[in-house]
């Protein structure tokens, strides 16, 4: 079973995903973590996504998702573990940048598609989320979701993220949600695999729902689905 849960930033897409996926013993598809490993190469090579050396990086970039033993997803770029360098607002605006590339997006096709098969040959079932993987990547998921929320509340939401987070300094509110506008925009309004809800996907609107009342949403579909 491929589940597929698209929306812009903050709308609780991964939480929900990874939660929804751990109860199903399925595997949770970060998607947006491949593009922000891409997006760490370019940051660590100090190369912009227009740089004439952009082609070259890219085709020398290894990606892949992992399990550990205890089940905690790990991140590979050229077999170096980077799951929490990829963490940051400089990588997720870099993300969103590279992301528009016709050259990354082609590239992480086949390597989203790869890993779904992978994982669900062993569990049975795939819980990808990201921007596109209703529409492009999964075209025949057996169910599709389009989470979204207000601007307030996904930003609110992010900066919470980032003030958890003891190694990195929490960004204002402030620029957490001119952040977010941003990228929401630049993933809206580009042309290729553009961030938009699927026509057959169910919308969930989390603005004013809690975690638990999400991840039940999508449970009883998957209930009804089996
Ligand atoms: O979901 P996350 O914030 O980690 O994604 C980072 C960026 O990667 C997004 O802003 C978007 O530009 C890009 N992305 C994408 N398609 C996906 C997943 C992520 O373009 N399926």
């Amino acid at each position: 079973m491929i589940i597929t849960i698209d929306g812009p930033a903050g709308a609780g897409k991964s939480s929900t995903a990874r939660a929804v996926a751990e109860r199903q013993s399925f595997r949770y598809l970060d998607t947006g973590a491949l593009y922000r490993a891409v997006a760490l190469a370019f940051v660590e090579a100090e190369v912009t996504p227009t740089d004439e050396k952009a082609e070259a990086l890219l085709s020398d970039c290894t990606i892949d998702l992992q399990f550990d033993d205890a089940g905690t997803l790990r991140v590979l770029l050229n077999d170096a573990e980077v799951t929490d360098a990829i963490r940051t607002s400089e990588v997720g605006d870099m993300a969103s940048q590279v992301a528009a590339l016709p050259a990354v997006r082609e590239a992480l096709l086949p390597v989203q598609r790869q890993i779904a098969t992978r994982w669900s040959q062993s569990t049975g079932g795939v819980v990808a989320d990201g921007r596109d993987t209703g529409t492009v990547v999964f075209p025949q998921a057996d169910l599709k979701f389009f989470m979204d929320a207000s601007l307030e509340e996904r930003a609110r939401r992010r900066h919470e993220e980032y003030q958890s987070d003891p190694n990195e300094e929490a960004p204002p509110l402030e620029a957490v949600r001119d952040e977010i506008r941003r990228r929401d925009a630049h993933d809206r309004e580009r042309a290729l695999a553009p961030l938009r809800r699927p026509d057959d996907a169910v919308s969930i609107d989390t603005t004013s729902m809690t975690f638990e009342e999400q991840v039940e949403a999508i449970e009883a579909l998957i209930e009804r689905a089996k």
